[in-house]
């Protein structure tokens, strides 16, 4: 049998013809950008997290630098100004922190499930750091209560980086979170998408004057911006989809509780979190020493796995500047981290042959 890790045509395709008339709607429209189908998603979205605001951009990326360049520009910001980061995560987290002009400081995870490890943060606070980005990796809720705390007690700002973690119960209650909606995520769209959510009015529309060329008014512009819009066909198509994601993240969880008691004991399984709708399991993360000799036996079964992510940003050409840092915790995810097959379309049968491949 061959298991894809992810087969996002039959994820598509589950959606019977929904999503092509989402599509055909715009296209009818004649509106294309910044009309009634993204007004409607933000309010959905927001209204399904809980926060006040949603704003609509072209992806999580941009998202997470576009909330860093508000408060830099708010709050007077210095260039190279500090803010910590898991030094496990995918790349995007730190390039925000690079693009917003800023400089990354790498928090080491936990061994047990890849989350910022909140005991280590306060020592690297110095008096330049300015925000925390936990990042809810695998979509994993990180510890907030702990990490509000210490922002708390600190003064400094607190972005989630929810990019993997939608619908994850526990986050979005930050000072803002940052979303992807890239075509593999929980909620993805056909295409590039991403939001910021934010409780804050004044944030939401800077972010939203920043990712339209900085504009107030047409042709009137009060910050150097970009240009990162969700456009409306990827909006329409994620308003179909945000309908189902509770019912899609629930299966992720059923695949990821029979993974669990099948393959406890043969490699380091994830730990269940004690809240269980505090995982959704973006990624089902396993870490194994002979993480290649089983990746390439799996593949000789027709099992398909991936990586997340042989490479911990330190240890990236990009970024040679922090080459030198002693990150062993990250180094050790790189180089233990299989990610299994994983989405609410999978059947039983092909959940049963990833555990039949491990024997
Ligand atoms: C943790 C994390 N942060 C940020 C991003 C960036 O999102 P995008 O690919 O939409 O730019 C992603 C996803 O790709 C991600 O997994």
């Amino acid at each position: 049998m061959q298991v894809d890790f992810l087969n996002l045509q039959r994820v598509n395709e589950s959606f019977g013809s929904e999503l092509k008339e989402a599509v055909n709607r715009v296209v009818s429209s004649g509106w294309y950008l910044l009309h009634t189908e993204l007004e409607a998603f933000e309010q959905e979205f927001a209204d399904y997290l809980g926060v006040k605001h949603c704003v609509g951009c072209g992806n999580g990326l941009d998202a997470l630098t576009l909330v860093l360049m508000a408060w830099k520009e708010q709050l007077g910001w210095q260039v190279g100004d500090e803010v910590i980061v898991p030094s496990n995560t995918f790349i995007a987290t730190v390039l925000a922190v690079s693009r917003a002009g800023l400089k990354p400081v790498f928090c080491e995870p936990n061994l047990e499930d890849a989350l910022i490890d909140v005991n280590r943060i306060e020592a690297l606070i110095t008096e330049h750091t300015r925000c925390i980005i936990p990042v809810h990796l695998y979509g994993q809720t990180c510890d907030m209560d702990r990490i509000l705390q210490i922002a708390k007690m600190h003064g400094l700002k607190v972005l989630e980086d929810a990019c993997q973690a939608h619908g994850a119960e526990g986050a979005a209650q930050a000072d803002a979170a940052a979303y992807s909606f890239y075509p593999g995520k929980n909620l993805g769209a056909l295409g590039d998408g991403g939001c910021i959510v934010t409780n804050d009015k004044e944030l939401a529309q800077q972010v939203r004057s920043l990712a339209n060329y900085g504009q107030s008014v047409k042709y009137t512009h009060i910050y150097k911006g970009v240009n990162s819009r969700l456009d409306e066909v990827q909006a329409a198509v994620l308003r179909v989809k945000l309908r189902r994601l509770d019912k899609d993240n629930a299966r992720r969880r059923e695949i990821a509780n029979y993974y669990q008691e099948n393959l406890k004991g043969i490699v380091s399984v994830p730990r269940i979190p004690a809240h269980p709708c505090r995982h959704v399991f973006h990624v089902y993360a396993i870490r194994t020493e002979h993480r290649d000799e089983l990746q390439m036996s799996l593949k000789e079964k027709g099992i398909q796995t991936l990586i997340h992510y042989p490479i911990p940003p330190h240890r990236q050409q990009a970024y040679r500047e922090f080459q030198h840092l002693h990150l062993p915790i990250a180094d050790e995810w790189g180089r233990t981290e299989l990610s299994l097959p994983m989405s609410p379309v999978m059947t039983d049968e092909e959940v049963e042959a990833v555990c039949n491949g491990f024997k």
